[in-house]
């Protein structure tokens, strides 16, 4: 990265993968708490406690600076205030040189199965997706006001070591069968941090990715596959007309959303060479063998 200065704005599971990548002491990274900033310190992160729930408050090191913005949206509403405290922060900060933003393929809403490419208008159905879609038009603004460049990564779900959904096997909770299951679509870890270095460095200014391995599948296998190769108990299977009284409410609302996300824009122009096309391969890599 040729930047001296970079900036990872919600700097936790992905953000500490990211700056393990860039150059070592020259990486800040912004947290919530105080786990985070020893967390930060522990690998060699330059850490900054600031709550976005907040306006800032304080002078952030964005002049001019990579910035890659992580940090979740509040956790109800249909706006991203975290994201408006932060860009409000940059008239006295200074702005960025780039933004990169994290979004998420729940911005197309349900799209009933279909191959859903970065064409598709989005239709958040979700109120998470809504403040998701929040997100990227206050980003566009922020980039007509500023002049300055920005790029939205619209990423599937995020598996890989660490990020794998063993407590719920664990607990036993239900899942829906295979053939009730929606599409859905993930991305390894280590390929969405590659991704996310090419979109600063070769992404185009205002350009828009969907961001996965290009493998759909659905949940219920995905539960199922990781189970086996965790020695865990499959879930147990419950009918769909079940699911309201069993799932979650965040569940659910996964469930009834399907689509199959397209992801040749972020091969031909990002030029990653993914690691983990599937999730055979992404799995395997995070139980090696011996
Ligand atoms: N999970 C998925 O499948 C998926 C899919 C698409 C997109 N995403 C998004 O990808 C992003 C990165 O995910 P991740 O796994 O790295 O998340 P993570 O491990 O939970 O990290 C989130 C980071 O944001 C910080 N943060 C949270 N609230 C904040 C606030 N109010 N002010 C300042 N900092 C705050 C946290 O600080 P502390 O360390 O102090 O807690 C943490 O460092 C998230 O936005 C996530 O929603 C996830």
């Amino acid at each position: 990265m040729g930047n001296e200065n970079a900036l990872i704005v919600g700097c936790g599971y992905l953000g500490c993968r990211l700056a393990g990548q860039l150059p070592a002491g020259r990486v800040t990274g912004l947290v919530r708490s105080a786990a985070g900033v020893e967390r930060l310190e522990r690998q060699g992160i330059i850490p900054l406690r600031c709550d976005l729930t907040h306006e800032v408050g304080q002078s952030l090191p964005t002049e001019g600076a990579d910035v890659w913005y992580l940090a979740p949206p509040p956790r109800t509403g249909v706006e991203d205030s975290h994201l408006r405290h932060f860009l409000e922060a940059l008239d006295d900060s200074g702005q960025p040189r780039r933004m990169v933003l994290i979004s998420t393929t729940g911005v197309y809403g349900d799209c009933g199965g279909q191959w859903v490419d970065e064409s598709r208008p989005p239709a958040p159905v979700a109120d998470r997706a809504r403040r998701r879609l929040d997100a990227e038009q206050q980003l566009q603004r922020w980039g007509e006001r500023s002049g300055r460049e920005w790029v939205i990564l619209r990423v599937a779900g995020i598996y890989g070591p660490g990020k794998l959904p063993l407590e719920r096997l664990r607990e036993g909770r239900p899942m829906v069968a295979e053939q009730d299951a929606p599409w859905t679509n993930r991305i390894h870890a280590d390929d969405l941090v590659q991704v996310c270095l090419a979109a600063m460095s070769r992404g185009r200014n205002g350009g828009i990715y969907n961001v996965t391995d290009g493998s759909p599948g659905n949940m219920a296998d995905y539960f199922n596959r990781v189970a086996d190769m965790a020695g865990l108990p499959r879930p147990p299977v419950i009918d769909l007309d079940m699911a309201d009284d069993s799932l979650s409410a965040g569940m659910r609302s996964y469930l009834a959303e399907s689509r199959r996300i397209d992801n040749s824009r972020m091969l031909r122009e990002l030029g990653v060479s993914l690691r983990y096309p599937d999730m055979d391969s992404g799995l395997r890599a995070c139980f090696p063998q011996e």
